[in-house]
């Protein structure tokens, strides 16, 4: 027998025996204890709206909670979808709920609605990435964390009694995996009856065909497996909503006044909103939290942990924990880093070194340039000191002419002081001065 194989069989747990207990103990209260404690602890539903503007929204909403939420009137003009998140506490009985409302502000306003769709995926993965980071955290607070996943969108169909939209197709089949859809025909008093009912239809083909998948309100519950199954077929639900109170026979109750008649809210011919109250906050509500937790945000956190690099077995399927996944990983970013080191210190001495080997050519051409500089100094220092001899010769052949000059003209004067009486005759003979001058200068 393979070690693996008697390695699996020491580990395998035994199987438990049945006994029967003499008397009451007391566990039998678990259910009650845990019903206690989550009432103590209270709820969270979030739900996101989306639908074009004016189609109904905020309406509806505060005709299912039966109160009026805070609403501020989308303007037609937003540049892109927007997510508006608002949180309310509302109570029931001893039941507390922490409810939040996120509306798609400014769907189906752009031009092009390419995109529409981004904003509602990027804001339902951000909150499962919250989730998820607090799950991680060495010191989670899950007890007391304020869950903001997105339970449920209530995707708001314009009654064109025609067919669903691209836009409403992309956007639909962009959420089916990250969040339960609960399509609804807004504004089903606009409509006729029977065209109502072939609307229906058509919808659900279309989306058949496109592959969208929309929440099916779970049948493996026998308390709930029958109504859950009748409304399954009446998907989409159409709705509508008034939070006007009239006067109807004695009772007041909400409806739209038209000059005509009156539409019911609650009245089961008149709408399908009682049934969407039912299936949403009394049947379902806890099951939609589920699926959330259990199917879209499972989905979201084993992708993540896969882009992380986590996996649950290795190639040959073998069982891999995450303390080994975690260290291969850690080791496989160890020598990354140290591979990125070394390639960054190589590139730092080719660096240091091709700068070296400039300053080094830079050095030599300064240096020649020195040289030409220092050869043509000395030589103008030649030429200089040349000149400069030259000079002193001239100077001195000079000053030699000017000692024989002054000789003579002492010599004249001498002269000219010994024979004052020829004066005239020596005056006619200055001329020839001149010519002995000439002939005696050196
Ligand atoms: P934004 O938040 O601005 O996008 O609008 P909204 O989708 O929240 O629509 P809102 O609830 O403000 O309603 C817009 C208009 O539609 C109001 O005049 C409502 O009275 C009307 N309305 C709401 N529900 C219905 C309905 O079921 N039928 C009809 N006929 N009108 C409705
Ligand atoms: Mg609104």
């Amino acid at each position: 027998m393979a070690a693996t194989d008697l390695e699996r069989i020491s580990n395998a747990e035994p199987e438990p025996r049945s006994l029967s207990l003499g008397g009451h103990v007391g566990f039998d209260s678990l259910p009650d204890q845990l019903v206690s404690k989550s009432v103590t602890q209270g709820f969270s539903f979030n739900i996101l709206c989306v639908g074009e503007t004016g189609i109904g929204k905020s309406t509806l909403m505060n005709t299912l909670f039966n109160t009026t939420f805070e609403t501020e009137e989308a303007s037609h003009h937003e540049e892109c979808v927007r997510l508006r998140p608002q949180t309310y506490d509302l109570q029931e009985s001893n039941v507390h709920l922490k409810l939040t409302i996120v509306d798609a502000v400014g769907f189906g306003d752009q031009i092009n609605k390419d995109d529409s769709y981004r904003p509602i995926v990027d804001y339902i993965d951000a909150q499962f990435e919250n989730y998820l980071q607090e799950e991680l955290k060495i010191r989670r607070s899950l007890f007391d964390y304020h869950d903001t996943r997105i339970h449920v969108c209530l995707y708001f169909i314009t009654p064109t009694g025609h067919s669903l939209k691209s836009l409403d197709l992309v956007t639909m089949k962009k959420l089916d995996s990250k969040v339960n859809i609960i399509p609804i025909i807004a504004k089903a008093d606009t409509i006729s009856k029977s065209e109502l009912h072939k609307f229906k239809i058509k919808i659900m083909g279309e989306l058949v065909s496109n592959g969208v998948q929309i929440y099916q309100f779970p049948t493996d519950d026998e308390a709930v497996a029958e109504i859950n199954a009748v409304m399954n077929a009446h998907l989409p639900f159409a709705v509508v909503g008034s939070t006007e109170e009239v006067k109807v026979g004695n009772k007041l109750v909400r409806a739209r006044q038209y000059p005509w008649g009156v539409v019911q809210v609650e009245n089961e011919n008149h709408c399908d909103f009682v049934k969407l109250r039912e299936m949403l906050i009394r049947v379902n509500m806890e099951d939609l939290r589920e699926q959330t937790h259990s199917r879209h945000y499972e989905l979201y956190r084993r992708c993540k942990l896969e882009e992380m690099g986590f996996q649950d077995s290795d190639g040959d399927s073998q069982p891999f924990s995450l303390q080994e996944t975690y260290e291969a990983k850690r080791k496989e970013f160890l020598s990354e880093l140290q591979r990125k080191e070394e390639e960054m210190r190589q590139m730092f001495v080719n660096k240091v070194k091709e700068t070296e080997l400039e300053l080094k050519e830079k050095e030599r051409e300064l240096h020649e340039k020195f040289e030409h500089l220092k050869r043509i100094h000395q030589e103008e220092k030649r030429k200089v000191e040349e000149k400069r001899k030259e000079l002193e010769e001239e100077t001195k052949a000079f000053n030699c002419r000017k000692a024989a000059m002054e000789a003579l003209q002492s010599q004249a004067l001498h002269a000219t002081s010994q024979q004052p009486l020829r004066k005239d005759k020596d005056k006619k003979k200055a001329g020839g001065w001149s010519s002995i001058y000439s002939v005696t200068i050196p």
